[in-house]
């Protein structure tokens, strides 16, 4: 359920027309919806009825009034770089409510999540164990951790955001976890505070999350035996949502299997989701440069590859809805952007919007993975993002300008 519905033929976001906001705004740019953000959410969040932090995954939209929102709905961050631990922070995210997620975290950013005293770092090798341990002890500092286990599920999502598999470069194999736990507690400035996990994005059934789960409540039980405490069980993120004619399980439904399958492990869950909440609460807001018929019929907008890269990284599917509805149709063709590459395709070989000239265009379903995997390919200034909140609208980040393109450079 979503705030993004036609009123008298004009698409709005809540209670404000989109084409009001693209006249004072200029395109292409970013627009959530506030209530829709909060309700998926606390749809999420409440699903839940044993203790748990939601960790929002920064990575899916890392705007800081975003972050903040979640924040102030009592959710946390789950991050993957400085960066996101800066944004967070920014953002008023408790540090005691960020995990810290990724294969390649370099010692400076161990040393800021530790700084900043986050709740605690999701492990994924040995070595990093070693940095970590060196780090927190040049500090004087218990670094918490959990280690990020590699169930070896297959999780049936695109190959590109699969996590949870043997050839996949995530976490340890849980085959190998036990010994990397004895290590750890071993250790003088390690805290061994959890296990964590994470499979994949955009899974659309429930069953290999309950087989991960299995898997690694196995494995809790085993350490528990072996006098090893583990306070918090990280199960990630990965709920899918229907971009085309998906039928992804609902939060309600994801939470039960996953609470039937858990039992009573005692540990408090940190669910790390992303997509979920923020990708149907946002839209890319587009409008159309020229069209033309070649070999087929091309659509070409103000926005590209840059600013929304899924279509042209993983063949996704994004629904695109006139602006305006006037019954003016839809044909088969390319919606294509400004960028230089045949790659460059908001849809390919799609029913689009029949379209003319300054036509708006909504491609829907942009919220999650939209400008937070945006560049600035071909030298293109990154989009404003916009916040509607009811009936007014807030810019939360301006469109790039051509300077900021290039701050920083120098001619030496
Ligand atoms: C460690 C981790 N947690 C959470 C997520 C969020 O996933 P999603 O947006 O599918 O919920 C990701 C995304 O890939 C991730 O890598």
């Amino acid at each position: 359920m979503n705030y993004f519905l036609y009123k008298n033929n004009q698409l709005h976001c809540e209670e404000v027309a989109i084409q009001e906001i693209a006249a004072q705004v200029g395109t292409p740019f970013y627009l959530y919806s506030k209530a829709t953000l909060r309700r998926h959410f606390q749809a999420f969040d409440s699903a839940f009825t044993a203790p748990h932090i939601t960790c929002f995954a920064a990575k899916s939209c890392s705007n800081i009034a975003i972050l903040n929102l979640f924040s102030s709905l009592g959710g946390g961050a789950d991050i993957v770089s400085g960066g996101e631990l800066f944004r967070a922070l920014t953002a008023g995210v408790d540090p005691q409510k960020i995990v810290y997620s990724g294969v390649g975290k370099s010692r400076d950013e161990l040393k800021y999540g530790l700084e900043s005293g986050i709740l605690m770092f999701n492990v994924e090798s040995e070595q990093e164990l070693d940095a970590l341990q060196e780090v927190a002890a040049s500090l004087g500092v218990q670094a918490p951790v959990s280690f990020r286990v590699n169930p070896d599920v297959d999780p049936q999502t695109h190959a590109y955001i699969s996590t949870g598999l043997a050839k996949n470069k995530f976490g340890i194999p849980i085959a190998d976890a036990p010994a990397a736990y004895q290590r750890a507690a071993a250790m003088a400035n390690i805290e061994v505070k959890g296990v964590s996990c994470h499979i994949g994005s955009q899974l659309t059934q429930v069953s290999p999350f309950v087989e991960s789960l299995a898997k690694v409540k196995k494995f809790i039980h085993r350490l528990h035996k072996s006098g090893c405490p583990i306070k918090y069980l990280d199960l990630g993120g990965g709920l899918g949502i229907t971009y085309d004619d998906e039928e992804p399980p609902a939060p309600l439904d994801y939470a039960r299997a996953l609470e039937a399958e858990l039992g009573d492990l005692g540990c408090t869950l940190i669910l790390e989701p992303g997509r979920v909440i923020v990708g149907n609460a946002g839209i890319l807001v587009t409008k159309v440069l020229y069209t033309k018929q070649g070999g087929k019929k091309f659509t070409i907008v103000d926005a590209g590859m840059n600013d929304l890269a899924r279509p042209s990284l993983y063949g996704a599917h994004h629904t695109i809805l006139p602006v305006e509805e006037r019954g003016q149709g839809r044909e088969m063709g390319d919606v294509v952007g400004p960028i230089c590459e045949t790659g460059d395709f908001l849809a390919r070989d799609k029913e689009v919007p029949l379209s003319r000239q300054n036509d708006l265009l909504a491609v829907m379903s942009a919220g999650a993975y939209g400008f937070s995997m945006a560049s600035n390919y071909n030298s293109r200034p990154r989009v404003a993002e916009v916040l509607v909140d009811g009936a007014k609208f807030h810019v939360i980040r301006r469109r790039e300008t051509l300077e900021s393109l290039i701050a920083g450079e120098m001619i030496p």
